[in-house]
């Protein structure tokens, strides 16, 4: 692999996970490239029916900042970026991001996005902040997404607007801290199962906000699972942070009286 000039972070992977992209994947990656040019990065195709695979793998050959990660099948989401995570954190690049290969992420902010981790442990690219919005998003994607994170904030106490964002960039440290081995979440819940991580290591996240357009080409490969998984995964997780809290608190409630008498 050639040597990349090193930011203050170390070197930059972006990851870019697929499953039937191919219409979109060439000008996602053309817009990663003309925003980060130093930055590498790894498409992680689940064998695409469409072809996306091939796609990727002329654009890598043109190209030596792009790689291809050929997988299995269609396994979801949080594997596709857990093997990707893998590939990058084995090659030692200090900076791991997620986007998504159908253009609604805007590379165009990641510059900002790797700005503001310069002093975070973890920085999101925010639909739900002040200055970010959707295009094009219908209501009902809209609902799903803030009900996700207002649920997923009551539940964990999670101090982040846009907790289901899968537009993150990572300290290759902070994914290493945070311990990918156990993570069991398959679609979508991945990214409130890493945001959850990281609050709960006591790390910190930033958000930047960002205007997420939704896709021209494709279709979205949200389903009815994807949403129950999070769903029930979020739930769970909270009861048993909130009963760690209350058995904390009790145990603390009887030293006072301990130590008062
Ligand atoms: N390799 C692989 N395997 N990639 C997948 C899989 C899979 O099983 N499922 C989805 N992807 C890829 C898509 O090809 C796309 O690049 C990206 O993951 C996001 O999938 P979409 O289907 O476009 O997601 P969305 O637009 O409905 O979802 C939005 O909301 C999610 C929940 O908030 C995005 O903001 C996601 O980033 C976010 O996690
Ligand atoms: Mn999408």
């Amino acid at each position: 692999m050639t040597e990349r000039p090193a930011t203050e972070l170390g070197r930059i992977l972006v990851i870019v996970p697929t499953y039937n992209e191919a219409a979109n994947i060439e000008k996602t990656t053309g817009r990663l490239r003309e925003a980060v040019p130093e930055a590498d990065i790894l498409i992680a195709d689940d064998n695409s029916p469409d072809g996306t695979g091939d796609v990727a793998d002329h654009l890598a050959a043109s190209d030596d900042h792009v790689h291809v990660l050929h997988r299995r099948g269609k396994e979801g989401l949080g594997a596709a970026y857990l093997a990707g995570f893998g590939w990058g954190l084995d090659r030692g690049y200090g900076v791991l991001v997620q986007h998504d290969a159908d253009g609604s992420h805007p590379a165009e902010r990641l510059p900002a996005m790797l700005q503001a981790l310069r002093t975070a442990d973890m920085v999101k690219g925010s639909r739900w902040v002040v200055g970010g919005r959707t295009v094009n998003w219908s209501p009902l994607r809209q609902l799903i997404s803030r009900v996700g994170s207002l649920w997923s904030r009551i539940c964990l106490g999670l101090p982040i607007k846009d907790v289901t964002g899968g537009y993150n960039a990572w300290r290759a440290d902070t994914l290493r801290k945070i311990g990918l081995d156990d993570v069991a979440s398959a679609g979508y819940c991945f990214q409130i199962d890493l945001a959850w991580r990281t609050v709960k290591a006591g790390l910190r996240v930033v958000e930047v906000p960002i205007t997420f357009v939704d896709r021209e080409h494709g279709d979205s490969k949200m389903s009815q699972a994807i949403v129950v998984e999070a769903l029930i995964r979020v739930t769970l997780w909270g009861i048993a942070y909130r009963a760690g809290q209350l058995s904390g608190a009790a145990r603390r409630r009887s030293k006072t009286a301990g130590t008062g008498s």
